[in-house]
């Protein structure tokens, strides 16, 4: 990579009514204020099932017409956990179509070369580790010669996909604790590696990963934890800043 790239990384918007439409809102004007290379959104667009479609396209669509912007699923977006767990949908159909409807590409265990002023990136998009199609990823994460981009909802996928050939992995779930206790960290998140739920980290074999609090919550709770859009310029030599 020869100059630095900045990507917008936003997670978790658990739309679920007005008041969360409204943190939604205020993460997107947010965003406008920042010019981007490009807009990673890092899945849990909605905690069950979205209320209202059009609402939520106008706010999405606001997302793409900033920069490009790619997209992944997290486990509230469909699949194995929220059909055996929660009795919701069983594919992510329905979220498919609301973002590609508002100029999002999605992905889901797919990988592209983009380019971005003239440098090339690949960008490889897992399906969430809970949604039962987490699978085959030594198809798609290979070898190759530019800097690889990860988008996996569960940062935990650091772990499971440590063996392959990646350099940095953006993720969300964790809503960075979204409760957290002085002295004590965040007792309730959702991951086995609890030592790692907000925040940049360097990992082996040069690996990062960055996982963002997102924008809402579950339950509508947040106690020392505060929701996020996050900055991260790429630059030479996969350094990450933010
Ligand atoms: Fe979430």
């Amino acid at each position: 990579m020869q100059i630095p790239l900045t990507c917008a990384h936003i997670s978790d918007f658990h739309y679920d009514g007005p008041y969360s439409l409204s943190c939604v809102e205020q993460a997107v004007a947010l965003l406008q204020r920042h010019p981007v290379d490009f807009v990673c959104l890092t899945g849990d667009y909605t905690s069950r099932k979205v209320p209202d479609e059009q609402a939520y396209s106008e706010s999405l669509r606001a997302i793409s017409q900033h920069a490009l912007t790619m997209a992944i699923f997290g486990n509230h977006d469909g699949g194995a956990y929220m059909s055996s767990v929660r009795g919701g949908p069983s594919t992510t159909e329905a979220l498919r179509k609301l973002l590609e409807g508002s100029g999002i590409t999605v992905f889901e265990n797919t990988r592209e070369t983009l380019t971005v002023r003239k440098q090339e990136l690949e960008i490889t998009g897992l399906a969430d580790l809970w949604s039962g199609k987490n699978f085959l990823p030594w198809k798609l994460l290979l070898p190759g010669k530019n800097p690889s981009l990860v988008m996996a909802h569960n940062p935990d996928s650091k772990d499971f996909y440590a063996r392959y050939p990646w350099d940095l992995m953006l993720s969300g779930h964790t809503h960075g604790g979204q409760v957290v206790i002085p002295g004590m960290g965040a007792p309730f998140v959702p991951v086995q590696d609890t030592k790692r739920v907000y925040g940049l980290f360097d990992l082996p074999n040069s690996k990062q990963v960055h996982i963002t609090s997102g924008v809402g919550n579950l339950r509508g709770i947040r106690i020392n934890c505060r929701p996020e859009i996050a900055i991260l310029k790429l630059v030479p030599g996969t350094q990450l800043e933010y």
